[in-house]
């Protein structure tokens, strides 16, 4: 079969980033321009800041992508763009570009939700094979789903309210550290021990989670604390905090796999860059005789790469949009 060159471009929050991804898995080459430093002065991503940045940065980034290469854009066979969900006015920036490109070099047009794209990134370490268990642990979402074919998902669990990355995040702010804060927690739990006794969250067999109850706890001790006078110890508070949390994200997995009695497991979403949880999944895997898949740090944060391999599947399946293709801001990704 002909080889399929997949342009992608990612746009929905703070990076922006163009990658070419060869038949869904081989990357060809990625530049990734990240708007962190400037959305840190404010405490969290500024909407119209982000849209404005990537605006001014997007023909940049293509330009450093096709130098990296030896292609242009005339030899790719199609065009990817994250459509949702996102910041409006930042999804809309690469929508914008890649409908353009589309036109100009008449490229067919493929829309991409972004956590498909955390999910595909996984085909970048090894081909993701089926059935499959997928945890999904992103600033928007916490689900267990079963896989068993591309875009075939059936939910197994999913949050009650708040998503885990959130829950990292809102846990960040209260303890005074800068966004973003998931990747702050961690660093700050590397240096602090479980001691505060938190509430488990969810402690039933169902495979559903609910984290806004260790958050308001958490939110609600430091408030306590702060009253009475007394000091917190961040690193234990951000360490017994990121325990409780990612252990429920491995309970809950593990009866997954018991209850499906699927032996394959891989992870998407920002979250996954925990090393804690990359640790316990390596332990659950391990005892469970499951195969498992994480993607590399890279991959786990916001990338271009991800939107490519995404899009291989609705490549080989005809699954193109047209030029109306809009933005949304919030949008379940499974059908
Ligand atoms: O998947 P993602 O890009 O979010 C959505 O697409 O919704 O992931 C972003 C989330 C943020 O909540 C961020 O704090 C969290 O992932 N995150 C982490 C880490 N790195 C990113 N949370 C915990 N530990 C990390 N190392
Ligand atoms: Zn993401």
């Amino acid at each position: 079969m002909k080889d399929v060159y997949i342009l992608g471009i990612e746009s929905s929050c703070d990076e922006t980033s163009i990658s070419i991804v060869k038949n869904g898995y081989i990357e060809i080459a990625t530049t990734i321009s990240t708007q962190m430093d400037t959305h840190a002065l404010y405490g969290g991503v500024v909407p119209e800041i982000a849209s404005r940045m990537h605006t001014e940065n997007i023909t940049l980034v293509l330009e450093d992508l096709l130098n990296k290469t030896n292609m242009n854009i005339s030899q790719v066979d199609a065009i990817a763009v994250t459509y949702a969900p996102g910041l409006l006015g930042s999804l809309l920036v690469g929508i914008e570009f890649a409908k353009t490109l589309s036109l100009v070099y008449n490229k067919p047009l493929i829309a991409v939700h972004h956590i498909s794209g955390h999910i595909f990134a996984n085909n970048l370490v090894k081909k993701i094979e089926y059935p499959t268990i997928a945890l999904i642990v992103s600033g928007g979402h916490t689900e267990l789903v079963k896989m068993t074919s591309d875009y075939d998902f059936e939910v197994l669990g999913t949050t009650l309210d708040d998503a885990i990355g959130e829950c990292f995040d809102k846990v960040a702010r209260v303890l005074d550290l800068k966004y973003p804060g998931g990747p702050n927690i961690e660093r700050l739990a590397k240096l602090g021990k479980n001691n505060y006794r938190l509430p488990i969250p969810m402690n039933n067999n169902e495979l559903n989670f609910s984290f806004s109850g260790l958050k308001s706890s958490v939110i609600n001790l430091v408030h306590n604390e702060l009253q009475r006078g007394n000091k917190i110890n961040k690193e234990d508070l951000a360490c017994s905090f990121q325990t409780i949390a990612i252990d429920e994200l491995i309970r809950k997995t593990h009866l997954a796999i018991k209850q499906t009695g699927i032996k394959r497991l891989i992870v998407a979403g920002g979250v996954s860059a925990n090393s804690y949880l990359r640790d316990k999944l390596e332990e659950l895997s391990k005892e469970l005789n499951v195969d498992l898949s994480i993607p590399p740090l890279k991959y786990c944060t916001d990338n271009a790469t991800m939107i490519a391999c995404a899009a291989y599947p609705l490549y080989l399946k005809g699954e193109f949009t047209n030029l109306e293709l809009n933005g949304k801001s919030q949008e379940y990704f499974l059908k």
